[in-house]
C-alpha cells in the first residue's frame, strides 16, 4: 500500500518522518503511556526511529499495518499516532496514543473517527478490534465515543511489562462508526 493523508478537519493523518522522531521520544516519557502501552523502557531515539521505519514504513510496504502521526492542520506538528494492524481477513486492530500536549480536546476522538472511516470504507474492512488493558478508562472513552461495542473481558489477553492482565476488547463493525 502506499502511504495516505487523511484530513479530518481537526486533525491531519499523514506518513510518520524523521523530523518526529524528537516528539516522539518526549511522547513516550510520559507515565500514561508507559502504563498503558507496551513500548519499550526506557525509550530513547533507537527506538523512535524503528517505529517510524521498521514498524511504520515496512507496515505499509508489505500490507500488514497502516501507520499514521496524528498532525495539527495547521501547522502539521506530531500529535500522536494511529495504526491499523491489518489481516488476511478483512479485519484488523486498532492502536493509538495522543502526546500528553495534545491531550484532552478531541484530537483522539477525532483521529480514530477518521482512521475508521478509512479502513471501513476505503480498505473495507468488516471488524476493526480495539482491546485495552482493564483499567484504561482514557482509551475505553474514545473507543466508545466513535461507535465501538465492548463485548467483554478476556483474562490475561496481554502481557504487559513482564505481567499477564486482564483486557477489556471490543470492535466497530460497518454502519456503526458516529
Ligand atoms: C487515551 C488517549 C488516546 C485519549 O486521547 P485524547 O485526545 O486526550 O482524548 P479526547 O480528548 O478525544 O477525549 C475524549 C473523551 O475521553 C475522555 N478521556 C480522555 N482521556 C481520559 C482519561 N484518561 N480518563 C477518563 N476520561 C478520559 C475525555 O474527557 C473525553 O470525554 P468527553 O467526550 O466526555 O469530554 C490518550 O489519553 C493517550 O494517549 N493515553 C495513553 C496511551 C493509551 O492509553 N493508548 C491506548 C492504548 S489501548
Amino acid at each position: 500500500m502506499q502511504p495516505e493523508c487523511l484530513d479530518g478537519g481537526t486533525v491531519v493523518l499523514r506518513p510518520l518522518r524523521d523530523d518526529d522522531l524528537q516528539a516522539i521520544v518526549e511522547a513516550c516519557q510520559d507515565p500514561e503511556m508507559i502504563r498503558w502501552t507496551t513500548i519499550p523502557q526506557p525509550y530513547g531515539e533507537p527506538h523512535a526511529r524503528d517505529f517510524v521505519h521498521a514498524f511504520a514504513e515496512r507496515g505499509w510496504a508489505d500490507d500488514t499495518r497502516a501507520v499514521f502521526a496524528i498532525a495539527d492542520p495547521v501547522t502539521d506538528a506530531y500529535l500522536g499516532a494511529v495504526d491499523l494492524r491489518l489481516a488476511p481477513d478483512e479485519s484488523a486492530e486498532i492502536g493509538y496514543h495522543v502526546a500528553p500536549w495534545a491531550r484532552g480536546r478531541g484530537v483522539g476522538t477525532a483521529a480514530l473517527r477518521l482512521v475508521c472511516r478509512w479502513g471501513l470504507e476505503v480498505l473495507g474492512l468488516q471488524r476493526i478490534e480495539w482491546q485495552a488493558a482493564v483499567g484504561n478508562v482514557g482509551s475505553r472513552r474514545i473507543a466508545e465515543a466513535v461507535g465501538f461495542v465492548v463485548e467483554g473481558t478476556c483474562r490475561r489477553r496481554l502481557v504487559h511489562r513482564g505481567e499477564r492482565v486482564d483486557a477489556w476488547i471490543g470492535s466497530l463493525l460497518p454502519g456503526e462508526l458516529r
